[in-house]
């Protein structure tokens, strides 16, 4: 490959986090406001753009490809753009996955394994019924369910993603975690960020892993597992459900030290860190009469801005410490 992605702080970029739209059919409270403002589709990447972008990653030695949203699957030509990077693998790419809510997946899970994702991460917060639908602003969870299903009948490997909120789906971790282990399924904590305005506050759901984390020491030996994915998440064994489970800590445990990520958005910006807002803009790379001499100068510029890490805070009367929404990046 050309000159491999390696930041100011010498930390080897090997992950890209592609978000291939803005939209999703879901409104989870911590992500978006019920009436999101949505971009306008020729601000957006064409697959086009965003295949042609895909090589130039993988050229720069990009292993891992993860293709985000909003709801990546709520794209029209999401599977013919899965298609055309799933060529690589194999050839340069070691990995192609996505970040779903599940939804659309009873839909495609097949193709997904036939253009050669293995792997998925969907987001579950909870199991019942009510309680999905306050969080989430819609009456999903039986199709997501099906979603999840349908997907390990196609092949796929599933780990559940799982916001931890207190007061909300707090109670029903442990269940959570029993339920994903007893089914074949991984499944991550995550830390609540703040990201984007939404309605109420997040401090008042934050729940730091710390304590669950304690909550689940108590019923369960766990023992920290070897194993990584190369993304941010710590990984402990559970003896007793024989599964695996992960703790993501932005706010109680910072990981940033080993970040390899860099996101780009669906019209072309890449953002350096999560909780940055060190940008460049590819689109404009793409779209310039030497496209393929200023991606690779855009690509120079990013990890030169990339920042060391985020600093997110969470607690009464911090102001969101990123104003753009979750959804815009897909995390
Ligand atoms: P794996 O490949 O399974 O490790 O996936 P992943 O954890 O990298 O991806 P996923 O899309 O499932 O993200 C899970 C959570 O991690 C989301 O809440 C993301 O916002 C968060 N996340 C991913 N990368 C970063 C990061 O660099 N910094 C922070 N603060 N959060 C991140
Ligand atoms: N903080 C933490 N995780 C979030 N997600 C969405 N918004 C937030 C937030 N504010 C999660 C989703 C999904 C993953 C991509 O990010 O639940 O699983
Ligand atoms: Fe949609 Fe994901 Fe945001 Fe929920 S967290 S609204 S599923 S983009």
């Amino acid at each position: 490959c050309s000159k491999p992605l390696v930041d100011a702080f010498n930390r080897r970029i090997s992950y890209l986090r592609l978000s291939v739209t803005d939209r999703c059919d879901l409104r989870c409270t911590y992500c978006m406001p019920e009436a999101m403002t949505f971009l306008p589709r020729k601000d957006v990447l064409s697959l086009e753009e965003l295949h042609k972008l895909a090589l130039a990653f993988i050229d720069r030695g990009i292993g891992k490809i993860r293709l985000t949203g909003g709801e990546p699957l709520v794209r029209r030509d999401m599977i013919e753009l899965v298609h055309a990077i799933g060529r690589k693998l194999g050839d340069g790419l070691d990995e192609l996955t996505l970040t779903t809510n599940g939804t659309q997946l009873e839909k495609f899970a097949e193709d997904l394994f036939a253009a050669g994702v293995r792997r998925l991460n969907v987001s579950l917060d909870t199991m019942d019924a009510d309680l999905f639908e306050q969080l989430s602003r819609r009456d999903r969870l039986v199709q997501v369910l099906r979603g999840i299903a349908a997907a390990k009948e196609a092949g796929l490997k599933v780990k559940l993603n799982t916001v931890a909120l207190k007061g909300l789906n707090e109670d029903e971790i442990p269940f959570l975690v029993e339920w994903a282990h007893a089914n074949g399924h991984e499944i991550t904590l995550i830390e609540v960020m703040p990201l984007g305005e939404i309605e109420g506050e997040r401090v008042d759901h934050y729940l730091p892993l710390t304590a669950v984390q304690d909550v689940l020491a108590a019923r369960w030996t766990l023992t920290p597992s070897g194993h990584t994915s190369g993304g941010p998440a710590r990984y402990w064994d559970v003896a007793e459900t024989g599964g695996r489970l992960g703790l993501i800590t932005p706010l109680t445990n910072n990981f940033c030290a080993g970040c390899n990520r860099i996101r780009v958005t669906a019209t072309g910006e890449l953002y350096a860190c999560l909780g940055g807002a060190e940008k460049v803009d590819l689109r404009a790379a793409l779209r310039s009469d030497a496209p393929d001499e200023n991606l690779a100068a855009a690509l120079d510029e990013a990890m030169r801005i990339k920042p060391e890490r985020h600093h997110f805070r969470i607690e009464e009367g911090a102001a969101p410490a990123q104003p753009r929404h979750m959804s815009l990046t897909g995390g």
